[in-house]
């Protein structure tokens, strides 16, 4: 099997001043996750190390981006699922980690459990050796800015729904496993405590041998209600295309609830989709040695890896 690999970096509206920064933070992502299936690596360090590189990246509401709850802290939310197995683990509404989607990783390999939350998921950290990072060092001017703006008396809600940047990434290995991985401070302004779709299984993630997997952006409430990441899957089981599956659930997601976002796929054959109901969803996929990436609907640009790894070099 060919590897490939694809990333998003949220659905929503990418402000012009992030723009540049988020193509080349999705382009490096891919590229990461890339490195590690081309050396024989599997789909799960593929997956975890891409989204680990853009929970490293300011650009993405992941990591040290996330958006700040309504106290004005982090709390972030995280997936992982192994396609073999389906085993998955997650975290949700934990502060002070650097990196929740490793945290995810070993809720799945180090216990019984898929998903363990707030303090609990503290407390695995600390047994698992995870140092802690002041919150402080997770927040962006940007982030605070916002959140001020948010508690503003004039302020718009659905201001929230926007600019979401929620980080995800799906890949297929040489050996035919696919894996996906998601993460994400959530919703500006959120309550304490909200866990969104990212941490959900079938919601913010799926990963299944028998048809591929998935990972979701968007609005979290919406997301969750109907099931996206398992809905694909589902109509990807029924005979359909990555691309057209992709669009169904989004449409249906559009008409039965109202909400917006977007997607990536990888089937168990390699064929890939990026799709979003958004204006925006940052992207990028390596298959055959070459970078495809975007944010606008109808935009591609196309390099080889080796042309791409140059041009990191250089920041882009
Ligand atoms: N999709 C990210 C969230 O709503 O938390």
């Amino acid at each position: 099997m060919k590897p490939v690999i694809v990333v998003h970096g949220g659905a929503g509206r990418i402000f012009k001043e992030r723009e540049e920064g988020s193509r080349a933070g999705v382009a490096r992502a891919a590229l990461r996750g890339y490195g590690i299936l081309k050396q024989g690596g599997s789909a799960l360090d593929a997956v975890e190390e891409a989204v680990r590189s853009m929970e490293d990246d300011p650009h993405f509401n992941a990591g040290c981006g996330s958006v700040l709850n309504e106290k004005g802290e982090v709390e972030m939310d995280a997936i992982i699922m192994d396609g073999k197995t389906l085993d998955s683990g997650a975290v949700s509404a934990v502060k002070c980690i650097a990196n929740p989607i490793k945290l995810a990783r070993l809720v799945m390999e180090k216990t019984k459990h898929m998903l363990l939350t707030d303090r609990g998921a503290h407390l695995f950290a600390r047994a698992m050796g995870i140092p802690e990072t002041p919150g402080e060092k997770l927040i962006t001017e940007r982030s605070r800015e916002r959140w001020k703006k948010n508690l503003e008396p004039d302020s718009n809600p659905e201001e929230f729904q926007k600019d979401l940047g929620t980080v995800g990434a799906v890949a297929i290995d040489s050996e035919g496993n696919v894996a996906c991985a998601t993460s994400t401070g959530g919703l500006s302004n959120k309550l304490i405590g909200r866990v969104g779709d990212t941490a959900c299984i079938g919601s913010g993630g799926y990963a299944d041998n028998h048809s591929g997997a998935t990972s979701t952006t968007g609005h979290g409430e919406s997301i969750m209600k109907v099931v996206l990441a398992r809905l694909i899957l589902y109509h990807m089981e029924q005979g359909l295309s990555p691309e057209m599956a992709a669009d169904t659930a989004l449409d249906y997601m559009k008409t039965r609830v109202g909400g917006l976002g977007g997607v990536i796929v990888v089937n168990n054959s390699g064929q890939w989709a990026a799709r979003f109901s958004t204006k925006q969803m940052s992207w990028a996929t390596v298959k055959d040695d070459q970078l495809h990436y975007g944010i606008y609907a109808g935009e591609r640009h196309t390099k080889s890896v080796d042309e791409a790894l140059t041009f990191e070099s250089e920041g882009f």
